[in-house]
């Protein structure tokens, strides 16, 4: 079974700074295509947050118009940039949406558990689970500690080594780490946030980082701070989950590609 991650797709009203750089809308559409079109079609589709730049009500009503013809199931979760109430009064139609509090959520298909989670602060750049927001995962987690589980959330609980997105990271990692070490089920941490593709460990945990499908941030591993995004390929991730419980990841880019060369006939 696959499944599809896209990330940071910060849809931007037109004649604003990112959508004339990189053309948000658009890059979003061209990920989804992309993903639809793919020759094993994803059967699930999660976004794992900064769905808009700004949070208004006007970048929803157009992510909103992106996804309305989209056939596969679509999962939203909400990262920095997004605004927890004018996200959750736009999509009140999607039934997994809690339109109270926290955006987290639990789902499951063909034996694989989903779990979205929430990590923004309003108004701020980092991302934390409060009390009540690990205390909902510790609890989704301890009821059906047989099904294997994928915990998505927009901010990585990780240090990355890109300062200046670490001076805006996930708060409160050592207090995550230690609930993610109590349970054996976990298959994967699968985040956004850092527009880039990497890989860590939480917990004992395999962690990874999907990009955006539009920026990439750029990889400055230095001590000093210094923030600045790139024109590097767009991707997207694939996740391969196969019966013998193995969940495998490829990121794929969404620009325009071709085969060059194919091997005619038998090799060996
Ligand atoms: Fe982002
Ligand atoms: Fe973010």
């Amino acid at each position: 079974m696959i499944f599809a991650q896209l990330s940071d797709p910060h849809v931007a009203a037109s004649k604003t700074e990112f959508h004339d750089l990189y053309g948000t809308q658009q890059m979003l559409e061209k990920a989804l295509q992309v993903a639809t079109d793919f020759t094993s079609t994803p059967e699930l589709i999660f976004i794992t947050g900064d769905l808009v730049n700004s949070g208004s009500d006007a970048e929803y009503a157009i992510l909103k118009n992106i996804l309305k013809d989209i056939e596969i199931p679509v999962y939203l979760g909400i990262g920095n940039h997004d605004c927890r109430s004018s996200f959750q009064k736009a999509f009140s139609h999607l039934d997994y949406i809690p339109q109270n509090g926290f955006v987290q959520y639990a789902v499951e298909h063909k034996g694989l558990r989903f779990l979205m989670l929430d990590t923004n602060i309003p108004n701020k750049p980092q991302g934390e689970l409060c009390a009540d927001r690990l205390k909902w995962l510790d609890d989704r987690l301890s009821e059906k500690p047989d099904m294997p589980t994928v915990v998505f959330m927009h901010h990585p609980p990780f240090i990355t080594g890109i300062k200046a997105m670490d001076d805006m990271g996930f708060l409160h990692s050592g207090e995550f780490a230690a609930l993610i070490e109590k349970y054996s089920h976990i298959v994967r941490i699968s985040c956004g946030h850092l527009h880039r593709s990497i890989q860590s460990t939480v917990g004992g945990v395999s962690t990874t980082v999907c990009p955006s499908t539009s920026h990439s941030v750029m990889l400055h591993l230095e001590a000093d701070s210094q923030l600045a995004t790139t024109n590097e390929p767009a991707e997207i991730q694939f996740h391969k989950w196969s019966s013998t419980g193995e969940l495998v990841t490829h990121s794929y880019g969404t620009s325009p590609h071709k085969i060059m060369w194919k091997l005619k006939g038998k090799r060996y």
